[in-house]
């Protein structure tokens, strides 16, 4: 059966039938996936019971595995998961939801807050796949922004204004304006800002997009209010109802997203019940300061 695919929204996000991502793939079903993938950003695959290591396998077909390390402030001994897997869940060590107070949870929150992951690296994430495990009653959904739509539908003055601006992006801007303020001399040095284009192109389709995420906190060359009031005002025009698909999660649920053309939030649920979410990250490949400026 080949790989199809039906769109889920105007602008992006697709539902995708007739593949087995717990058996190796094909080169075609790959070359498919891709293809879906620069086309639709966010691919939907239901019905997908993995293990962890079926999640791994399938995700290298897209590229390396990038090294989670630096990108929370969970210690190793803490960890619930292996190498390889982000563990997006509410869940400590012992399987049981974390403590209110938990430093893990509080950080954890920040995923609530629209972004891109890993805009926080100087290479940021190509694909993010989050494979459901055990979901909500209620609430828990993602949301995903489309930013090529968004870009698009910037006025041309504006485009011109911000096509070659460069943002300073780090961890501790977005867990800042939670007021998560408090970090190690070694979380200061591995949460260091890092620099991102605010407009970048797809290496495949050539299609600009907005780089915008929580962790983006100030833009070179420009007074900090001043930037962080620009910064607000495009995720505001980012995230308007017509540029956003957002996913009520069923068990067994895969989802991948391009980190390069969307931005995505998880909302608020019962955290005293358990939610299993768990993330592999392909790599990106080149840093989006490395990116020609625009003439
Ligand atoms: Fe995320």
């Amino acid at each position: 059966m080949p790989v199809t695919i039906a769109p889920l929204h105007p602008h992006f996000a697709g539902e995708v039938s007739g593949v087995d991502i717990s058996q190796p793939l094909s080169r075609d079903d790959v070359a498919a996936i891709e293809a879906g993938m620069d086309k639709y950003a966010v691919l939907v695959f239901p019905s997908q019971k993995i293990t962890d290591a079926q999640q791994m396998a399938f995700s290298q077909n897209f590229g390396p595995l990038e090294d989670a390390r630096g990108g929370n402030v969970t210690k190793p001994e803490d960890k619930r998961l292996g190498t390889g897997m982000n563990d997006v869940s509410n869940l400590g060590k012992d399987g049981k939801p974390l403590a209110r107070d938990s430093r893990q949870r509080l950080f954890n929150l920040g995923n609530s807050l629209w972004h891109s992951d890993s805009s926080f690296r100087a290479t940021p994430a190509k694909y993010s796949l989050l494979s459901a495990r055990v979901v909500n009653k209620r609430g828990g959904n993602t949301e995903f922004a489309d930013m090529r739509a968004a870009w698009d539908a910037l006025d041309a003055e504006t485009k011109v204004e911000i096509e070659n601006l460069v943002c300073e992006h780090s961890l501790m801007y977005s867990r800042g304006s939670l007021g998560f303020t408090d970090y190690t001399d070694d979380e200061k040095r591995l949460f260091a800002p890092v620099r991102q284009r605010l407009v970048r192109s797809h290496p495949v389709t050539g299609r600009k997009s907005l780089y915008l995420s929580s962790h983006a906190g100030a833009i070179e060359g420009m007074p900090m209010p001043e930037a962080r009031l620009l910064l607000r005002d495009l995720t505001e025009h980012a995230t308007q109802p017509q540029f956003v698909y957002v996913h009520k999660w069923t068990l067994h649920d895969l989802i991948i997203w391009d980190n390069r053309q969307t931005m995505h939030r998880v909302r608020r649920y019962d955290e005293s019940q358990p939610r299993d979410m768990r993330r592999t990250t392909v790599a990106g490949d080149a840093p989006t300061i490395a990116q020609q400026a625009a003439e």
